[in-house]
This record gives structure tokens, C-alpha cells and sequence, in this order.
């Protein structure tokens, strides 16, 4: 494992010195070359009839980034009422989002009415949908009975998961959308994050099976949304899902239904992790460095606050420590990262997949004012980090743009902004 590189080559130390100069600590920086290069591959998936790439923007909800994205002709899943609105402010068509969430927006009614997509995730809320909107398009998810994710709090799929509507109680789908006349136009997987292949590819087939049963229900299915999940390698010695490969069966699958049904049905897959991953890293500070007669630890000013992956599924994230002087010369040694929140669970090198063990890493020795760099720090870290804990102010984002320029993209937290809503009554 090469545990020193700064994250996959893409950030210089020099420039990482320079947007932690000028930017302040803690931060993010994203490329905007690799989320084009990212999202180039997502829109190559192989297909058979045709091919839809959503945004799964939980990720990464930035509406620059959301940008980045729509201006390539990708467009949005969205997994609340509220990101419904976010993305819509970002500036896309509210035809251009699918809406696939556990709750459903009490403003349902005017976010359809918007022209939103909307994806029932459970009989209820196929209900609550025909209720309100009788005679028109659905999308309905399924759970498959299978699930796939990096570790157990990422998969969901299978009977311990509660997302979509349980694959054995198709029959009440047909009936619900008997009786509000709903049209199901498009079905939906999503099995989990990090997904094995294999998995992903076989419930793809078994979800061509549903989408039969419906079409066979007098369903006019037209399009089959196999969500997102595929896995990326954060550290170097994980390996990263080939689209190519992944595809290529699939696209076959979709070919032998036409075959069988005469129906061309269109693909779409909703990748979040996927597509901003690797194309952001966190800069953050060593603070201190403190040793126990059983590890030596780097003390950083960043932690669960920005990357809250480690602690809660024991995700691995790259790690470098980037001297403060750019010509000093310094040996490796085995530290644990330590965020700088008042939680012994506040680590971001936990053993893989177990966030309660201790796992030392060989990194550059470590000195107070050095640069810490996480890689892998693009999905599911600024939009689901514990921000506001202990009051740490939400950190700053930076995008390098294609021309090389350093840009803003999200100021740092005030003070006032983060008690902006409490009221004083005592
Ligand atoms: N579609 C649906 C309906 C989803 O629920 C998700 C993720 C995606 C697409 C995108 O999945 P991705 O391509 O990013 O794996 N916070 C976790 C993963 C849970 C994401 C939940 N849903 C993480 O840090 O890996």
C-alpha cells in the first residue's frame, strides 16, 4: 500500500500549501478535470437502447458541482423534499429530477406539479402518490431481496433493508396502481454503496424480470433505473469498478429482453460516489502530536467534523502529511489520526469496516503545522460530516478549475451563521 502519496497524484504538495494558505484549514479541494473525466464515464455506460446518467447529489450537493454535472447532460436523483428545492436552485429542470426518498415531502403535491419525477419507495407512499395525483406516471422501487454494499451500514438491499417495496409483495403494487390508475413508466434498484459486480449484475437481471412481470401486467415500462454503488478505490490497494465491464453484460441482458418482449427499455443508473470520490481530497492542520505507551497520534483540526466515513462505518480513506517546509527532509512512522472533536470515536484510521479498532498507518513524520491530506474526500464528506459539533464552523471548499485557477465554492462558517436560528428566551 503506498501510504505517502498525495491523493492519486492530482494535488501538488505546492498547491495544497497554497489553498491552506490563502483558504484557511479545514478544506476541501475538488478537481474539475476529474469530476468531467469521472462523469465522461459514466455517460459511456455501456447500454443497449439508450442511456440516462443521474447525479446521485447526497454526495456531493454543492451546486457547482451539481453543475459540473448537469452542463454534461447528467441529471438528478435526489433523495428529499429538500433536495428536490437545492437542485432546482442550482438551476435544474425540476423534469430533469427523480425523487427517491424514505420520507415523503410534505409538499409532494407542488413538487410534482413542478414537473419532479417521483419514485415510490414503499406501498405507502405509492399510496399517498396516487392520491394525490391519480391517472399519471410512476416509478416504483423494488427491493430485490438482494443486497451488495462496502459494509453492512451501506448495503441496502435484502430483508434487513427497509428501502423500496419487498420484490414478494409485487402483487399489491398492481393493485395500488389498478386503483389510482397510475401508469408504472420506469422501475428502480439501488442494492447499496460499493456494491460487488457480481451482485450489482444479477440483480440487474432479476430487476429485467420485474420490469417483465409489470409489462406483462399491462404496464407500459419504458425505462429501468439500476441505481448507483459502484465501488471506487480510495486507497491503493482497493479495486475500482470498470463501467466497461460491469456493463457490458447487462447491456446484453437488456438486448434479450427486447427479444423476448419487444420492448427497448432505456438505462439509467444514478451513481454518486462514483462520479466525486477521487476528485476531492481535505486539507486540514496537525495541531499536535501526542504519544501513549501504546500509539504515537497526529491531532488534526479537521476530524468527523469533515469526515465522518471513518468513524461510522470504519471507512478508509488516503492519508498524507505534507511537511510545512517544502525542503525538509523527513523519515515515515505509524501514527493514528485523531480528529479534534471531544469523541475517543473521532479517528480517521479505524481498522477496515470496524470503526471501533485502532489501525496505525506509516506516514511522513508528523510536526505541529505540517499539511494533513485526506484523499477520497469528494463523496459523502462535506454533505455528511457531523459540522457543527463542538461549534467547529462548516469548513471552506475550493474547485481548481480546468484553467488552473483556485475558486471558492462554499465560504467558511461564521460563528453567527452557526447560532443564526437559536432563540434567546432566558
Ligand atoms: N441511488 C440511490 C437511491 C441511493 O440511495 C444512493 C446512495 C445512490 C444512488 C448513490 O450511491 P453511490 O453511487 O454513491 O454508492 N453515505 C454512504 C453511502 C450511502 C449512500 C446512500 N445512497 C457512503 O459514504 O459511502
Amino acid at each position: 500500500m503506498k501510504t505517502n502519496s498525495v491523493e492519486k497524484g492530482w494535488i501538488t504538495e505546492n498547491q495544497a500549501r497554497e489553498i491552506a494558505e490563502n483558504f484557511g484549514t479545514p478544506v476541501y479541494a475538488y478537481s474539475q478535470k476529474i469530476l468531467e473525466e469521472q462523469a465522461d464515464k459514466a455517460l459511456n455506460f455501456p447500454n443497449a437502447y439508450g442511456l440516462t446518467v443521474r447525479y446521485a447529489m447526497k454526495a456531493n450537493p454543492n451546486n457547482n458541482i451539481i453543475r459540473i454535472f448537469t452542463n454534461k447532460g447528467i441529471r438528478i436523483d435526489a433523495s428529499s423534499g429538500y433536495e428536490v428545492l437545492r437542485s432546482i436552485r442550482a438551476g435544474i429542470p425540476p423534469s430533469k429530477i427523480l425523487l427517491t426518498s424514505q420520507e415523503i415531502p410534505s409538499d409532494l403535491e407542488q413538487l410534482v406539479g413542478l414537473g419532479v419525477n417521483y419514485n415510490a419507495c414503499s406501498l405507502n407512499q405509492l399510496q399517498e402518490y396516487g392520491k394525490l395525483n391519480p391517472c399519471t406516471a410512476v416509478t416504483v422501487r423494488i427491493n430485490p431481496g438482494t443486497g451488495s454494499g462496502s459494509t453492512n451500514r451501506t448495503n441496502v438491499g435484502g430483508p434487513s433493508s427497509s428501502f423500496g417495496i419487498w420484490h414478494e409483495n409485487f402483487e399489491d403494487i398492481l393493485s395500488i396502481a389498478k386503483k389510482y390508475s397510475l401508469e408504472i413508466k420506469r422501475m428502480h434498484t439501488h442494492i447499496g454503496s460499493g456494491s460487488d459486480p457480481k451482485v450489482w449484475q444479477e440483480v440487474a437481471r432479476k430487476s429485467l424480470d420485474y420490469a417483465k412481470k409489470l409489462i406483462d401486467a399491462k404496464h407500459d415500462v419504458k425505462i429501468l433505473n439500476l441505481g448507483g454503488g459502484f465501488k471506487v478505490a480510495r486507497m491503493d490497494d482497493e479495486k475500482g469498478t470498470d463501467l466497461q465491464e460491469c456493463g457490458a453484460p447487462i447491456k446484453e441482458a437488456f438486448a434479450d429482453f427486447y427479444n423476448t418482449t419487444g420492448k427497448k427499455l432505456r438505462l439509467e443508473i444514478e451513481p454518486g460516489t462514483f462520479l466525486v470520490a477521487n476528485a476531492g481530497v481535505l486539507l486540514a492542520k496537525v495541531t499536535d502530536v501526542v504519544s501513549t505507551s501504546s500509539y504515537d497520534f497526529i491531532k488534526i483540526n479537521s476530524g468527523m467534523t469533515e469526515v465522518t466515513r471513518p468513524c461510522l462505518y470504519g471507512a478508509q480513506h488516503p492519508i498524507a502529511v505534507i511537511p510545512k517546509n517544502p525542503d525538509e527532509k523527513r523519515g515515515t512512522k505509524k501514527y493514528i489520526v485523531a480528529g479534534h472533536c471531544c469523541e475517543s470515536g473521532d479517528i480517521l484510521t479505524p481498522a477496515p469496516s470496524n470503526p471501533e479498532e485502532l489501525m496505525p498507518r506509516e506516514m511522513t513524520e508528523a510536526k505541529i503545522g505540517d499539511i494533513v491530506v485526506i484523499g477520497g474526500a469528494g463523496a459523502y464528506c462535506s454533505g455528511m460530516s457531523t459540522k457543527n459539533y463542538n461549534s467547529f464552523p462548516e469548513a471552506a471548499e475550493v474547485l481548481i478549475c480546468n484553467d488552473g485557477k483556485i475558486k471558492g465554492i462554499r465560504e467558511r462558517q461564521s460563528l453567527d451563521q452557526i447560532i443564526i436560528n437559536e432563540l434567546k428566551i432566558i
